[in-house]
C-alpha cells in the first residue's frame, strides 16, 4: 500500500499531530522545563518518570524505556498497529485516507471476506436464539447447566445450540437469501453427497463461537452432548479460520491480560469459559493445536508474561513442553500452572473454585524449574549418560535466560538436582547450546512491549549519545563513516540505526523521525527514541559527542585487537609463521591507534 498519496497522508497526519495532544488525552502532565512529565501508562509506578518533548515529538519513560513518537503512544495505549494508530489519529483530525484503487480481484475479494462475516455473525444469532430462546434447544441449555455454566456466561461468549437436524440452519438462511455458496464457503454447511441441496455442519452440538481479536465471529466449535466422536468439530479452515493464528477469548481477555499483567493459556475453550466465569480473566485457549509462534506473537503484543495451563495428564505434559520449545525464543517470561491430580483447568475450577485456581496461579513454575522437572521425571539421573541427557535437555531452555544471576541461580539448581559440579553444569550446558544452532544475532523476534529493559553499559551509553548526535546534525556522518563505521558498534540494535541514518545520509535525504520508526525494527526505534531524548552529560553536546566516539572507537579497535591476538596465537601453533606475524603487526598497529586515542 505504498504510493505518493499514501505518503502525503501519513505525512499530513504526522504534522497535524501534537503528541503532548495525544498524550494529555490518557495520561495527566505536567511541565518541567522543556519536557512534560507525568505518570507512566505503559508500567505500574507511583512517582513519574514518563516524559514527552513536544517540540521533538516524542515520549519516553525512563522507567520502562517504552518511547516512541505520537504513533507508536496511540498504537501501545490502543493496542493497535503503528498504521492503524496513524488512521484513528487521521479520523480525529478529519484527514481522509486516500482512496485506494481496487483492482476487481481485490474488490471480489472483500466482498467475500465481508459475506463470510456476515453469514458468520446471523449463523451466531441462530444457534444463540436456538439455545436461548427455542424449545430445540433444551437438551443445550440443559448440558450447560450441568456443567455449570451460568446464563450470564451463555451471554457473555453467545454460546449456542445447533439443532439436531440435518438442515435447519441452511433452509433458515437460504430462505433468507444467503447464497448456498457462502454457507459452504463458511464451513456451516457441505453440499449433500446424493441429490442436490445442503446439509448443515453442526447438528445437535453446544456451539462455542470463536472470534478473532476485533471481536467479529471467524468460526464455531461444536461440542456433543454425550460421550459420541468426534468430541469437538470446529469450523474447517477458511479465509478467516485459520487455527495457527487465532486465541480463544483474546478478544474479551485482551485488557485483563494488560491489568494483570499476564495471560494464562489453557488447551480448551471450555475451560477458558470456565477460568472466565471463576471470575479470572485474563485467559485464551489454543483450538486444538499446538501453540505455535503466531500464538506467541499476538499474546506478546499484550503481556510479555505467559502462563500455560494445559491438561496434568500425559498429553498435556508433552504440549507443554512442545509450547515452552516454541516460546522460549521468542523473548516472553514463560511459567507454568501445574494443576494437580490429572485435572485440567475447567474441572479444577469448578471442584476447588476460583481462589484454589487463583493460587496455583501464584505457585505457577518458572519456565527452567518446570523443565527441569520433567526431564527429571523422565529421563533417569543415575547414570553420567542420564545426567548429561538432562543437561543437554536443559541448555536450549537456558539459552533464552538473559539475566545473567538468573542463569547462574538456574545452572545451581540443575547442578543440585544432579549431584554435580557448578562447574561441570555450566560447561556443559554452553556445548550443548552451541550445537543447538542459537538464535542467529538480527533474526527476528517477536515485538515485547514491556521488554526487560536491556542490560546498560558505558559503551551503549556512548552509542546513544552518538546516534542522538548525529540525529541532530547529519553532516557530523560524513566524517563518522571513516572513524566509526556501523560494524564497529557491538550492539545489534545501534548497529541497525547507524546503518539506517548512514543509509539516509548517503542518498542525500536527512534523517526523517517518523519515517525512521516506522522503518527500523521495534527495538531498534525504542533505542532510537531513547537515544533522542536522553539527557546530554553535562559538558555541552560536542564535548559529550566527541568522548562518546572515542569510547566506541576504543571498544572497537580493543575487540580487534583480541581477534587478531587470538587468530596469531593460532596460526604460531599451526606452524604458520608469516601469517602469525602479519597478525601480531596487526596487534602492534591497532595498539598505537589505541593509545593516540
Ligand atoms: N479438540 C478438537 N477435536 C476433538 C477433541 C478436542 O478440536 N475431537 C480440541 C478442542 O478445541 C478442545 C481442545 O482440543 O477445546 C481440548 O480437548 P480436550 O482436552 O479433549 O477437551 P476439554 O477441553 O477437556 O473438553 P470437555 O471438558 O468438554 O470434555
Ligand atoms: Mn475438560
Amino acid at each position: 500500500m505504498h504510493s505518493a498519496a499514501m505518503d502525503a497522508f501519513v505525512a499530513e497526519v504526522d504534522a497535524r499531530t501534537d503528541i503532548l495532544q495525544v498524550v494529555q488525552s490518557y495520561v495527566p502532565m505536567k511541565r518541567r522545563g522543556n519536557r512534560y512529565w507525568g505518570c507512566c501508562p505503559f508500567h505500574h509506578e507511583k512517582t513519574p518518570s514518563f516524559s514527552v518533548v513536544p517540540d521533538k515529538g516524542f515520549f519516553y519513560c525512563f522507567g520502562c524505556h517504552a518511547g516512541g513518537n505520537a504513533f507508536k503512544f496511540i498504537s501501545l495505549i490502543e493496542n493497535v498497529t503503528y498504521f492503524e494508530a496513524i488512521k484513528m489519529q487521521a479520523e480525529k483530525l478529519g484527514i481522509p485516507m486516500p482512496e485506494r484503487e481496487r483492482t476487481p480481484e481485490q474488490q471480489a475479494r472483500d466482498a467475500q471476506y465481508a459475506n463470510l462475516r456476515r453469514v458468520n455473525t446471523m449463523a451466531r444469532d441462530f444457534f444463540h436464539n436456538c439455545l436461548t430462546l427455542t424449545r430445540y434447544g433444551e437438551p443445550g441449555r440443559q448440558y450447560l447447566a450441568g456443567r455449570g455454566i451460568s446464563e450470564a456466561t451463555i451471554k457473555e461468549f453467545s454460546l449456542g445450540f445447533a439443532p439436531a437436524s440435518w438442515d435447519m440452519l441452511s433452509k433458515a438462511f437460504l430462505k433468507r437469501e444467503v447464497p448456498a455458496q457462502v454457507l459452504v464457503e463458511a464451513g456451516l454447511a457441505a453440499e449433500r453427497r446424493q441429490g442436490d441441496g445442503l446439509y448443515d455442519r453442526f447438528r445437535g452440538r453446544v456451539i462455542i463461537p470463536i472470534a478473532d481479536i476485533r471481536g467479529r465471529v471467524v468460526g464455531f466449535g461444536g461440542r456433543v452432548l454425550d460421550d459420541s466422536k468426534p468430541k469437538y468439530l470446529n469450523t474447517p479452515e477458511t479465509i478467516l479460520f485459520n487455527k495457527r493464528r487465532l486465541l480463544f477469548g483474546l478478544d474479551r481477555s485482551h485488557r485483563a491480560i494488560q491489568d494483570a499483567g499476564y495471560a494464562i493459556v489453557v488447551e480448551g475453550y471450555m475451560d477458558a469459559i470456565s477460568v472466565f466465569e471463576g471470575g479470572v480473566h485474563n485467559v485464551v485457549a489454543t483450538l486444538g493445536t499446538a501453540f505455535t509462534e503466531d500464538h506467541a506473537k499476538l499474546l506478546l503484543q499484550y503481556t510479555p508474561n505467559i502462563c500455560f495451563c494445559y491438561d496434568s495428564d500425559a498429553a498435556g505434559q508433552n504440549a507443554t513442553i512442545r509450547a515452552l520449545g516454541i516460546i522460549q525464543h521468542t523473548g516472553a517470561n514463560v511459567r507454568v500452572i501445574v494443576v494437580p491430580d490429572g485435572k485440567d483447568p475447567d474441572e479444577f475450577i469448578r471442584r476447588h473454585g476460583a481462589d484454589a485456581f487463583r493460587q496455583l496461579a501464584r505457585d505457577a513454575q518458572d519456565l527452567v524449574t518446570y523443565r527441569l522437572r520433567y526431564a527429571l521425571a523422565h529421563i533417569p539421573a543415575d547414570s553420567p549418560q542420564g545426567k548429561s541427557e538432562i543437561v543437554r535437555a536443559m541448555a536450549p531452555v537456558l539459552d533464552g535466560v538473559q539475566d545473567a544471576s538468573k542463569r547462574l541461580e538456574y545452572e545451581k539448581q540443575i547442578a543440585q538436582a544432579l549431584l554435580l559440579d557448578e562447574g561441570i553444569v555450566r560447561t556443559e550446558l554452553r556445548r550443548f547450546a552451541r550445537q543447538e544452532a542459537p538464535v542467529s544475532v538480527g533474526e527476528e523476534r517477536a515485538p515485547v512491549r514491556q521488554a526487560a529493559p536491556r542490560p546498560d553499559n558505558a559503551v551503549l551509553a556512548a552509542g546513544r549519545v552518538v546516534i542522538g548526535a548525529v540525529c541532530h546534525t547529519p553532516e557530523r556522518l560524513a566524517e563518522l563513516s571513516g572513524e566509526l563505521p556501523p560494524e564497529a558498534l557491538q550492539d545489534n540494535v545501534q548497529r541497525e540505526i547507524l546503518q539506517y541514518l548512514q543509509g539516509e545520509y548517503s542518498a542525500g535525504r536527512t534523517p526523517d523521525m517518523a519515517q525512521a520508526t516506522a522503518t527500523l525494527s521495534e527495538a531498534a526505534s525504542d533505542e532510537l527514541t531513547r537515544a533522542l531524548t536522553e539527557e546530554n552529560a553535562p559538558g555541552g553536546e560536542a564535548q559529550a559527542y566527541a568522548d562518546s566516539v572515542r569510547v566506541l572507537r576504543r571498544d572497537w579497535l580493543t575487540r580487534q585487537r583480541e581477534a587478531h591476538s587470538r587468530a596469531a596465537n593460532a596460526a604460531s601453533q599451526q606452524g604458520d609463521a608469516a601469517r602469525a606475524m602479519q597478525e601480531l603487526s596487526a596487534v602492534r598497529t591497532i595498539t598505537q591507534q589505541l593509545q593516540s586515542l
